[in-house]
């Protein structure tokens, strides 16, 4: 299951100045979008207004022609930091995120446990945080997004913080799941490499105000050396 997610002339702000200044972007449902841009450029600001956390100065965002007006359990999102509550078990984790679904404590707990089996984590349903490594602890929190089975999957940069060999598995993992879903991704990362390795489509963003400067569909294969050049010099030319 899977909604459209579709940004209109979207102006957002802190403060003074816009971070973005009527942006319209579409991510189709089902589709996995990579969003690239230099640090400060608006990735965050577009997944924290799609997410419902922060509200548009104007213009507007539906997610399957419903307008967001805060955060819901069909948007689920992943952060770069897990934000686990280290007194719950990992079970406890992906339950205690449940809590809103009005499902009975049975259904909580067997929808945890699935959602921990499908992130590998099955064995340390019963561990805490602090027992469990970086990757383990981020196989929580897409467990604790997935299991309340989101139509849509809002990602910033989730795997920035974990050395390379555990960010390629985790890749490997989201493409797998993504594959069996069928989620509409939105995958915030300022690395072109891991943008090419998952999405269908790379979005370059650029600065002051936050807009849209390329946007690419990716052919399916290995990486085409090209279109890592191209996005490149989008970047460097923000
Ligand atoms: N909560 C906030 N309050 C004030 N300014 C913010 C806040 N969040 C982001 N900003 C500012 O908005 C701009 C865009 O930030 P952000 O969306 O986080 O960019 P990115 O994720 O691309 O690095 C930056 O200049 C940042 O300092
Ligand atoms: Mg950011």
């Amino acid at each position: 299951m899977s909604l459209e997610v579709r940004l209109e002339g979207l102006t957002v702000g802190y403060g003074a100045a816009p971070v973005l200044e009527r942006t319209d972007l579409v991510f189709p449902a089902g589709s996995f979008t990579a969003l690239l841009g230099p640090s400060g450029c608006g990735k965050s600001t577009v997944l924290n207004t799609v997410a419902g956390f922060v509200r548009p100065a104007s213009g507007r965002v539906t997610a399957g022609s419903v307008p967001v007006e805060g955060p819901g359990p069909e948007r689920g999102v992943v952060f770069q930091h897990y934000a686990l509550f280290p007194w719950r078990t990992a079970r406890g984790n992906v339950e205690f995120a449940l809590k809103r679904l009005g499902l009975s404590r049975r259904e909580r707990r067997e929808r945890a446990l699935a959602a921990l089996a499908e992130v590998g984590l099955a064995d340390g349903a019963h561990k805490y945080p602090a027992q469990l490594s970086g990757g383990m602890q981020q196989r929580v929190a897409l467990a604790r997004a997935l299991a309340a089975e989101p139509e849509v999957l809002l990602m910033d940069e989730p795997f920035g913080a974990l050395d390379a060999l555990t960010r390629g598995r985790m890749q490997d993992l989201l493409r797998e799941l993504w594959r069996r879903s069928g989620t509409t991704v939105v995958f915030v990362t300022h690395d072109i490499d891991e943008a090419l390795a998952l999405a269908g489509r790379v979005v370059v963003l650029g600065a002051s105000p936050g807009r849209v400067l390329a946007d690419h569909p990716v052919p399916p294969g290995p990486p085409d050396p090209d279109l890592r050049a191209l996005i490149a010099r989008h970047l460097t030319t923000t």
